[in-house]
């Protein structure tokens, strides 16, 4: 039975994640065509709901929506009626009126995006919650790593970073386990929660965490907008600790392992320049593979008016 909203990964079975990535790879197929659109959403709408700044996943987004042929509308947050006080409820009420087929929601508090699905007849996908989740990322991050592995059981992936605050984090490492991915975690103690899935390992040493051997090094931007304390002493230490500099670059190189992160990067923080023009970084093909994934889980919903 298709679902009506996509609002965190963990609610996805099996079948469902398998059908969404196995239908993302026919929508990517359609961007080496001229013509870049197919007619699967015509006569639908899409409105896109961001309380939060946001590139790749806004854009990606409405490429995805406008290649399938529907009407995309972008709400301006900032000069809606929310500015005067209109609560969030009285908004979804609003847009349930003009009968939206689809309403992408992207905001600060977690679970808003559940609480808007229950508002509203519309399919309601969740674009990144607090720090709750992001379930399309954790689906591009997948179909990404199955690019390189079609099989990924057993591969290995490390994400470096500020796990504490980072709904990536939680999408992506819940998705690659029901894929059965080995994953673990990286970082200052402070950011890396001991709560959490068992089998989950956890490092705080990177040497030791390379070790461990993983394909793939995820790295997840430093969100010092969600860091009401100071987690860590600098950004030199940080780089210094768990960034790729040049030097750990060189050495993953050596090893042939490939480069995630979700974006936007923080350069000097996170990584190194050199790691934008690394031949396995994967940054871009994430992009890339978000529009298919996004089409993909659009084509899936069902709004329930239908
Ligand atoms: N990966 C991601 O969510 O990026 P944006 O904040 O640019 O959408």
């Amino acid at each position: 039975m298709p679902r009506k909203d996509l609002l965190d990964i963990a609610s996805l079975d099996r079948s469902e994640i398998d059908l969404l990535l196995d239908q993302a790879a026919p929508f990517k197929e359609i961007f080496t065509r001229s013509v870049k659109k197919v007619p699967a959403l015509k006569g639908k709408s899409v409105l896109m709901l961001f309380y939060e700044p946001s590139t790749r996943t806004h854009s990606s987004f409405e490429v995805a929506a406008k290649r399938l042929s529907a009407d995309v509308t972008n709400f301006d947050v900032a000069q809606s009626s929310i500015t005067k006080g209109e609560s969030v409820r009285e908004t979804v009420e609003t847009l349930q009126a003009m009968r939206t087929d689809f309403i992408i929601v992207r905001h600060k508090a977690s679970g808003l995006p559940g609480t808007i699905a229950k508002l509203t007849k519309a399919s309601v996908i969740n674009a990144g919650d607090g720090a709750h989740a992001h379930p399309t990322q954790g689906l591009l991050d997948a179909f990404t790593i199955k690019e390189k592995f079609s099989d990924p059981t057993g591969k290995k992936v490390l994400i470096v970073g500020d796990i504490l605050h980072s709904r990536v984090a939680r999408s992506t490492s819940t998705i690659l386990k029901k894929l059965g991915v080995d994953v673990a975690y990286l970082g200052p103690g402070s950011l890396v929660p001991k709560q959490g899935p068992e089998n989950i390992r956890r490092f705080t040493n990177y040497e030791e965490a390379m070790k461990w051997g993983p394909d793939f090094v995820y790295l997840l931007r430093v969100q010092m907008e969600r860091q009401d304390v100071q987690y860590f002493p600098s950004i030199r230490e940080y780089h210094k600790l768990y960034g790729v500099t040049e030097k750990r670059l060189a050495d993953i190189r050596d090893r042939g392992l490939y480069i995630m992160h979700p974006g936007p990067v923080n350069r000097g923080v996170e990584l190194c320049d050199g790691v934008m023009d690394y031949e396995r970084s994967l940054i871009n093909d994430q992009v890339e593979n978000g529009i298919a994934v996004r089409m993909a889980v659009l084509y899936y919903l069902k709004p329930e008016r239908e």
